[in-house]
């Protein structure tokens, strides 16, 4: 694979999807081919998928169905969008992948996350993301920054308690704690001005590595 597939994650109201816009136009700036996406978003099943997923009314949702439909989203995203650009040598910048998953479903569903992380390995393959930048923030502070911003859609997960966020947090930590080469963690607490700052730190650290 010639490409550098980096993901980003964190908890609600964490900035990453702004950073990634933000990192997306400065990489390009510098001569590098970049595709931005989300997941499971951009390709026309795994949009259909997240209606599903994310629609309020769909309360009686079973979690292990939201996993498998998570994952198989991950899957149709990879292969349509995603392993093409990295082929192409793109730098693939993706809001959200497995981590997700390992942490909203696999522990702050209680699902597992070893339970979680085998139903991914069937849709990715060895497909794991060369670097992955983790938004962290308080729980409290992301969702007051969600409420401020009236713009934004609210979905079925952001009006969970405060402890799925909590968990979610500390789920995500221990993914960094277990996977230093690959997770780096950057404070989201911080101003706009200095997160891009830190995580432009991290990608030239890591380019000029690779
Ligand atoms: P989205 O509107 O994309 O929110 P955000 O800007 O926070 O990424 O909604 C994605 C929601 O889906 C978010 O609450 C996290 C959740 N999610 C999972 O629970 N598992 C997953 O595997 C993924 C990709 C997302």
């Amino acid at each position: 694979m010639k490409g550098l597939f980096v993901t980003f994650e964190g908890g609600e109201g964490a900035g990453k999807s702004s950073i990634l816009r933000e990192v997306g136009r400065e990489l390009r700036d510098q001569g590098y081919a970049v595709l931005e996406t989300r997941e499971p978003g951009g390709i026309r099943i795994a949009e259909e998928i997240r209606k599903v997923i994310l629609n309020p009314a769909h309360t009686e949702m079973d979690a292990r169905t939201e996993a498998l439909l998570y994952a198989a989203a991950r899957r149709q995203h990879l292969i349509e969008k995603v392993l093409p650009a990295l082929e192409r040598g793109e730098v693939v910048l993706c809001d959200r992948f497995i981590d997700s998953s390992l942490a909203y479903q696999g522990a702050a569903r209680g699902l597992g996350m070893e339970e979680v992380y085998d139903i991914n390995k069937f849709a990715i393959d060895d497909h794991m993301p060369d670097l992955t930048l983790l938004f962290d923030i308080e729980p409290e502070q992301g969702l007051s920054r969600i409420e401020a911003n009236e713009g934004r859609e609210q979905n079925r997960l952001d009006l969970e308690h405060i402890a799925f966020h909590k968990t979610v947090r500390d789920a995500y930590h221990k993914l960094a704690e277990a996977h230093k080469q690959r997770i780096k963690v950057i404070d989201a607490g911080k101003s706009f001005e200095e997160v891009r700052n830190s995580v432009q730190r991290v990608l030239d650290r890591f380019l000029t590595s690779s």
